[in-house]
């Protein structure tokens, strides 16, 4: 039999990503970023990007969600992202190395402007050829 799971609920994913976003600390950069991740038992965890006086130990968002749901002993199933850019912007190189440690390559990630505008990939598309623990 197959595994049925519940539609995902992308409004309330994408709702949950913009109040992180608000929640930003980025008084260097201005870009405020915010994510959601949707676990595989259902839960939503946030995450928004740190920055610090130090620049380069900035964390990203989707980073700060990923550390929470490990916390949590949780999985993704689905990531939310919102920016206040003119495009939605794609998780940085970095995050997405990060995202697929936990994630298979057929996870969906959408990103968002907070205009409305929407773009939308696989983990796969955004990372082929990902370094993972089987190459270990
Ligand atoms: N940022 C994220 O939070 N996620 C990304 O995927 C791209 C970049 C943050 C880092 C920094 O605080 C600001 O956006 C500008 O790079």
């Amino acid at each position: 039999m197959l595994a049925m799971s519940a539609p995902i609920d992308w409004p309330a994913l994408f709702q949950a990503a913009e109040r992180a976003r608000q929640a930003a600390h980025a008084p260097y950069s201005k870009f405020k970023v915010g994510a959601a991740i949707l676990t595989q038992s259902g839960a939503v965890v946030p995450g928004t990007n740190v920055e610090n006086a130090s620049y380069g130990l900035t964390v990203c968002a989707e980073r700060n969600a990923i550390g929470r749901m490990v916390v949590d002993g949780q999985r993704p199933r689905a990531v939310a992202i919102v920016v206040d850019s003119r495009t939605p912007t794609p998780p940085c190189g970095m995050c997405r190395q990060v995202l697929r440690e936990f994630g298979d390559p057929a996870m969906e990630v959408r990103s968002r402007t907070v205009s409305g505008q929407e773009a939308k990939w696989t983990l796969g598309e955004l990372l082929p050829f990902a370094f993972t623990a089987n190459d270990l």
